[in-house]
């Protein structure tokens, strides 16, 4: 449509006259993507997002995703302004694991290294030895058992498992869960693969554990892009949240990419695989923040300096 043409047209204006870059994940509009990528920003998964941020040398991050995304970014640049279209696309994950709760949890195992997800507050952050997004959550996992480490792992119980089913890990499990991958069900999974035998099944792995037993590769949004790629399969049953098939099917434009059902009578539910909290991100919150300058993400000097430990630590981990 027009307006969002217009609207398209002032962001790039705003965001050259700011000194600003666009950093978008995986899960927002096709429309914020297409930007982000037109305009010299990333599209990524939330690693990926966090070494773009924290490389770039815009004085502005306007930073599209969620807000545990916005805050990692200002942690490891805290002399960037970091703005977001909207401060309330929160995420289940974080809302399931309090700063204060967790706190008391790992003071009842203080002999285990305790290992979070990126999906937390800056709080539970910089309670943590080790910050891990999904895509390197298994090295380091393997890399800290090696050492004869016992962990404790926060919030995703899924991904936690899966994790601990990899490496065999003594892992004490958080009772979180991200409410979208925990929606796919396996048996909808398979009445597809019934359809379509020769289809490969990618999973994210905060899916449960039948659905991650499905999969052909489990990983981060930006490796189930490349598997895409690189499997010989010519269809593809995806199961994360759907943002993810603007860029998944520029990447193979032969191939046919299905939802994987979140029901188990195997129906598409097209409402369900999507995050509501990415959804927020949209144009015009995007123009009002670099407008406006709203949005704008602080963190607390003390918390900052605690959280960015762990965050160099998987930020310069070699696996
Ligand atoms: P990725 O690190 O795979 O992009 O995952 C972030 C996320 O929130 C998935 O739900
Ligand atoms: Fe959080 Fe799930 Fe949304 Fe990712 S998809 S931001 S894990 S609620």
């Amino acid at each position: 449509p027009a307006e969002d043409e217009a609207r398209v047209d002032e962001i790039k204006r705003l965001l050259e006259a700011h000194n600003a870059v666009l950093v978008a994940h995986y899960y927002t509009d096709d429309a914020i993507q297409q930007l982000a990528e037109e305009t010299g920003g990333c599209v990524a998964d939330s690693l990926e997002m966090a070494r773009f941020g924290a490389r770039h040398e815009a004085e502005t991050l306007v930073v599209a995703g969620v807000r545990f995304m916005g805050e990692t970014a200002k942690i490891l640049s805290p002399e960037k302004r970091v703005l977001m279209p909207t401060l309330e696309a929160t995420c289940s994950l974080d809302i399931g694991c309090p700063a204060d709760e967790f706190a008391a949890f790992c003071d009842q195992h203080p002999e285990r290294t305790v290992v979070v997800y990126a999906n937390t507050s800056a709080a539970v952050k910089a309670r943590a030895d080790w910050v891990v997004t999904s895509s390197i959550a298994v090295d380091v996992i393997e890399h800290l058992q090696a050492r004869g480490e016992k962990i404790l792992w926060a919030p995703d119980k899924h991904l936690g498992g899966y994790i601990q089913k990899q490496t065999g890990a003594d892992m004490l499990l958080w009772d979180g869960a991200c409410i979208v991958h925990e929606e796919f069900k396996a048996k909808g999974i398979q009445d597809l693969k019934a359809l379509y035998p020769d289809a490969a099944v990618l999973v994210h792995p905060e899916s449960p554990e039948p659905v991650v037993g499905l999969a052909d590769v489990a990983g981060s949004t930006s490796q189930l892009i490349q598997a895409a790629k690189e499997l010989p399969q010519d269809k593809l049953i995806v199961a994360t949240d759907r943002g993810i098939f603007f860029k998944m099917q520029q990447a193979v434009p032969g191939k046919t990419l299905f939802e994987a059902p979140t029901a188990g009578n195997g129906a598409t539910c097209k409402s369900c695989a999507h995050c509501p909290w990415m959804a927020m991100n949209a144009l015009d919150n995007l123009a009002g923040a670099l407008r406006h300058g709203s949005g704008e993400i602080f963190v607390d000097d003390a918390l900052r300096a605690a959280a960015l430990k762990p965050l160099e630590r998987m930020l310069n981990f070699k696996a």
